[in-house]
């Protein structure tokens, strides 16, 4: 059968990103240029400068995609571009930039759902990898367990009912003053630490799988208050590596509910937080002891790049999904 080489491209965020996959699970070429050390200054992204940053790099990672990839546009059999949900201004970058080159070449357009684009992330890693599985998605905006039951239908399974894991992760980080991006200095500030010394208020909802992680985050910041209040130190490397190990115990114990009632034993990790070194290691332990076929990421395609989107992009092509050139932006698109 002919190679199907898809051009993905992904600027929801604060990456620009492009890359080119053959047949969804091989990487040809992978760019990612990353606006992260402008906005540390800020203490977050600041969305029309990232829109405006997305300018001045796409069509240059795109370039260097193609070239590292040994490919020119001719090759392609379709452009594959992230068109939700995300920052609004950063997405119509991307979009834009791929509906260009769709209408210059006839190439076809196919849009993807970021979330779709992390899940298959996992493809990339496992090539022995197939549905069905479950998935837990974490990244900054986002927490939910998924029933992956086809390359291209998925069900929600539970969600977070407030804030996303890393939005639990990042806020704490930016308090204790470890700055922007929370969760890679978070992990770096509590390796070695001692994971039990500090304890924080969880949420368990029973009859559901569904999070909650404004309660923890509260009970952390209750925590800091009460610590500083007393003129004493916090301890960073025990407070972020206790407050890191409570946060995987939550993601665990539902992803575990979730393989239980679906009798499904194959579970990914996906999504920025999904390279978190103490998530990886709660389920890595898990999945030995329960006997679970646990996959996640290498860490450089945990968090956003156009690698992700191509392979996701791959299988709605060959499954006959195509967008018209009026494609728009959906900065809250549903799975
Ligand atoms: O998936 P992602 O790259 O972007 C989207 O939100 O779609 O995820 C970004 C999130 C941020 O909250 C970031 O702090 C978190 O992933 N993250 C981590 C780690 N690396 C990135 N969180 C915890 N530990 C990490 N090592």
């Amino acid at each position: 059968m002919k190679d199907v080489l898809v051009l993905g491209i992904e600027s929801s965020c604060d990456e620009t990103a492009c890359a080119v996959v053959r047949n969804g699970r091989e990487i040809l070429s992978d760019v990612i240029a990353s606006q992260a050390d402008f906005h540390e200054q800020f203490g977050g992204v600041v969305p029309e400068l990232a829109s405006r940053m997305h300018v001045d790099a796409v069509y240059p990672a795109i370039s260097k995609a193609l070239s590292d990839a040994g490919c020119t546009l001719e090759d392609l059999d379709c452009v594959a571009v992230t068109y939700g949900p995300g920052l609004v201004g950063a997405l119509l970058v991307g979009l834009s930039a791929a509906k260009g080159l769709c209408e210059v070449t006839g190439l076809p357009l196919v849009g993807v759902h970021h979330l779709k684009g992390h899940i298959a992330a996992n493809y990339l890693c496992f090539p022995e990898l197939e549905p069905p599985f479950l998935c837990l998605c974490v990244s900054g905006g986002n927490t939910m367990i998924v029933h992956v039951s086809s390359y291209t239908d998925m069900e929600i399974l539970g969600r977070t009912r407030d804030d996303a894991a890393g939005e639990a992760i990042d806020k704490i980080a930016r308090v204790i003053g470890l700055g922007y991006p929370g969760g890679p200095k978070m992990d770096k500030a509590g390796q070695g630490g001692d994971t039990t010394r500090y304890q924080f208020a969880k949420t368990h909802m029973t009859d559901t799988l569904d999070f909650s992680f404004s309660g923890i985050k509260t009970s952390a910041l209750n925590l800091i208050n009460g610590i500083k209040q007393k003129g004493e130190e916090i301890d960073v490397r025990d407070f972020t590596a206790s407050y890191q190990q409570n946060i995987a115990d939550i993601l665990l114990e539902n992803t575990l509910k979730a393989s239980e009632a679906t009798g499904i034993d194959k579970i990914c990790l996906a999504g920025g937080v999904s390279a978190n070194s103490f998530l990886r290691k709660t389920f890595d332990k898990a999945a030995a002891e329960k006997g679970l076929k646990l996959y996640y990421p290498n860490l450089r395609l945990c968090t956003d790049n156009g690698a992700m989107i191509a392979s996701a992009g791959y299988f709605e092509y060959i499954n006959g999904a195509r967008n018209e050139l009026d494609l728009n932006a959906s900065p809250s698109l549903q799975l």
